[in-house]
């Protein structure tokens, strides 16, 4: 069976062919980094306007990339939740409406579902049970997969998501949005110790729930204190270099310790992580490190399949057609949902 997968949750636009038999046949993806950064974030109206702009001719790009034509295509998956809800429409209605043009089934996916199952695709795959750390812009989970669609969630960040308290530091230093990546890249110039910032939440029994927002208030404190520069990239260099690697840290370190404290408590043997912030290269390091000490594999997919794509929705509506999830209702109305957790295994209709 080949799917085509659409994703248009947020700030990328991107669209794949996924084959049962021989795996991703090709990709496509639109990034609207550059429409956004002169706001500092996402401004949910242009990225629905510019998910209108693209979505066709990525569509025909991704039919010549993969010498297909639609009537090769045998189902379409689209996000459908959870994420911003003019930019989800843009990608459902198209998905829909493809689908009914083409007499073949669609169906709603969740893009946190998707996330996690990108792992999947890794050779060789992880068995189900595994625990996944999904860390991206909007979310920062810590889940049993007991199998598709049989998600526990164990611990979910209280306030700023990893990503989202990556970009604000980033913007701090003076990078533009967003600057996850970035700051990373500031960091590998930077002495990681230099200074001491907290990690939330990781006193002896702590939950296994996150909270970055007081980790977020004292970097921004630190650099209020002790800088006579402007807040931003007027800071000489070494010092910026030094403030990210701290930070970046101080975020990781508290990341690795709640894996090893979830993987302690349920016994599960093997992590795989997901999302854009387990691009990080510092977090692939300090986690392997961390599980080799306690025989636990570590499961992380390329840093191209981390971010938001294409390939996942496909692969994810792959995995759905092929448990027998059901496909959408053809003449029911298009529904998005800005909100669908992760546990819940079908659209909230
Ligand atoms: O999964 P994703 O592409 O979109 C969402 O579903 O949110 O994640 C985007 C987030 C952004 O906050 C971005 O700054 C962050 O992932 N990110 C990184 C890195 N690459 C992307 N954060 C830290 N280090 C990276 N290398
Ligand atoms: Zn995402």
């Amino acid at each position: 069976m080949r799917v085509l997968g659409i994703e248009s949750s947020c700030d990328e636009t991107g669209l794949a062919v996924y084959d049962g038999k021989a795996g991703v046949l090709g990709e496509v993806l639109h990034s609207q980094a550059v429409l956004h950064s002169a706001y500092g974030g996402v401004v949910p109206e242009l990225a629905s306007r510019d998910h209108i702009r693209q979505i066709s001719p990525l569509l025909a790009a991704l039919l010549k990339q993969t010498n297909l034509s639609l009537t090769d295509i045998d189902a379409i998956a689209y996000t459908a939740g959870p994420g911003l809800v003019g930019a989800l429409l843009v990608g459902a209605t198209f998905a829909r409406a493809l689908a009914v043009a083409q007499t073949i089934p669609s169906l709603a996916i969740n893009h946190l579902e998707a996330h996690l199952l990108t792992g999947l695709l890794i050779k060789p795959a992880p068995e189900f049970p595994f625990l996944a750390l999904l860390v991206s812009g909007g979310h920062t989970l810590l889940v049993r997969a007991d199998g598709i669609g049989q998600y526990v969630v164990l611990g979910r960040s209280c306030d700023d998501a990893a990503g989202e308290c990556f970009d604000k530091i980033a913007t701090l230093l003076g990078l533009t949005y967003p600057g996850g990546a970035k700051l990373a890249r500031l960091a590998e110039e930077g002495n990681p110790k230099a200074i001491h910032f907290p990690r939330p939440m990781t006193a002896h029994n702590a939950s296994l729930d996150f909270s970055f927002s007081g980790l977020k208030t004292s970097v921004a404190e630190w650099i209020a204190q002790h800088c006579n520069e402007k807040v931003d990239k007027d800071l000489p260099t070494q010092l910026r270099s030094d403030i990210a690697a701290s930070f970046q840290e101080a975020v990781v370190d508290t990341i690795v310790w709640k894996c090893v404290r979830a993987l302690k408590i349920t016994g599960l043997t093997n992590l795989m992580i997901a999302g854009g912030v387990a691009a990080n290269s510092r977090l692939r390091i300090l986690l392997d490190t961390a599980l080799s000490d306690i025989n636990v594999d570590l499961f992380c997919p390329q840093p191209a399949l981390c971010t938001d794509n294409g390939v996942m929705i496909a692969h994810a509506g792959w995995q759905r057609f092929n448990h027998q999830h059901h496909a959408d209702v053809p003449n029911a109305a298009i529904e998005v949902f800005p909100r669908w957790p992760i546990e819940q295994p079908h659209a909230p209709i």
